[in-house]
């Protein structure tokens, strides 16, 4: 098993299939009356959140505490944070707790990847910046084979604001990994310049943020229509304002026109697509509640898989079978 979980690139088709079989049987706690397994009696695992979450917070909080660990939860809030603590200091804090694992969320790109240099445990990434957040892909790779038996062959779409997205990020990592097609579909301003130009889509002129590189069975299109008939998988992607400095299209209208999956929309799937979202979702934006609220959409599900899964990363990082 991997030491840290950083990026949808540390997992090869074998460590994730494991993870994958493994939040299966985890899954099966979760309908017992007593939710817990003693795997991690003992160990300690902090949540350390510079960044505002509630699905990914509370599920690995729910995780670690299926397994029984102890945890500590700490949000840059109400801590020495506000007062200036660097984050090597505080990696240097829960080093002399004896953290067996640290989950962090920063709004900076990479900040997972220097504390697992300051940190014996292990580290997961559980969203950093716009870079990446590879449980969120594992949860929804996880809920995609629940739902339609397989991930190989699997046609995915994700859609929208893929250029501030860690989510699409690692799922594209992931689901390249296990086979699946993707296809990013978004306004030209929102699909990263290099993802669009190696696709051989014409590369729209932005500001785009930090370089992805070109995955195989990956493609590009800026129209959703023409996508929508031919998938199996439509996963919709929040419209990230907190993140945007510039007009990245004229109006939430004229985008929601473009790119918001509505009913009409929803109804030229194929009858067995299915409809993800990551959440939190703009209703009315990228998404109609009825589609959102709809039994084609798995949003529900996803946040009750990423308890499961959360759990096997837990488990298997921190040497649930091998260490
Ligand atoms: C995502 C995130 O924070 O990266 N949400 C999540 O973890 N469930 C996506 C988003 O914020 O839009």
């Amino acid at each position: 098993m991997i030491r840290h979980l950083l990026s949808g690139a540390d997992l090869d088709a074998d460590t994730a299939t494991q993870i994958l079989d493994t939040a299966a049987e985890m899954a099966t706690v979760a309908g017992r009356e007593v939710k817990k397994l003693p795997a991690l009696r003992g160990r300690t695992v902090v949540n350390l959140f510079y960044e505002d979450s509630t699905r990914t917070r509370i599920s690995f909080e729910a995780a670690a505490k299926r397994l029984s660990a102890d945890v500590i939860n700490f949000s840059a809030k109400g801590s020495s944070v506000t007062k200036g603590e660097s984050l090597k200091d505080t990696a240097l804090t829960l080093q002399a707790m004896g953290a067996d694992a640290v989950v962090v969320r920063h709004p900076a790109s990479g900040a997972p990847h220097r504390l697992a240099n300051w940190v014996d445990g292990s580290v997961v990434n559980a969203g950093d910046g716009t870079h990446e957040h590879p449980t969120q892909a594992l949860l929804d790779a996880y809920t995609m084979r629940a739902r339609l038996g397989r991930l190989a062959g699997l046609h995915v779409a994700i859609v929208g604001d893929v250029l501030h997205s860690r989510v699409a990020r690692s799922n594209v990592l992931l689901l390249s990994t296990l086979g699946a097609k993707v296809t990013l579909v978004g306004p030209p301003t929102l699909i990263p310049v290099d993802w669009a130009a190696r696709a051989g889509a014409a590369p729209a002129v932005t500001d785009a943020g930090p370089a992805a590189g070109s995955h195989p069975g990956t493609d590009v299109c800026y129209d959703l229509d023409a996508v929508l008939p031919g998938v199996d998988v439509v996963m919709m992607l929040r419209v990230q304002r907190e993140r945007m400095n510039d007009s990245y299209f004229p109006s939430a209208r004229e985008y929601a026109r473009r790119y918001g999956l509505d009913g009409p929309r929803m109804r030229r799937l194929p009858e067995h697509a299915i409809v993800m979202h990551p959440g939190p979702m703009n209703r009315g934006m990228e998404i109609t509640p009825e589609v959102a609220d709809s039994p084609r959409s798995t949003i529900v599900e996803q946040v009750a898989n990423g308890v499961s899964v959360r759990m096997a990363v837990l488990y298997l990082l921190l040497g649930g079978n091998n260490r």
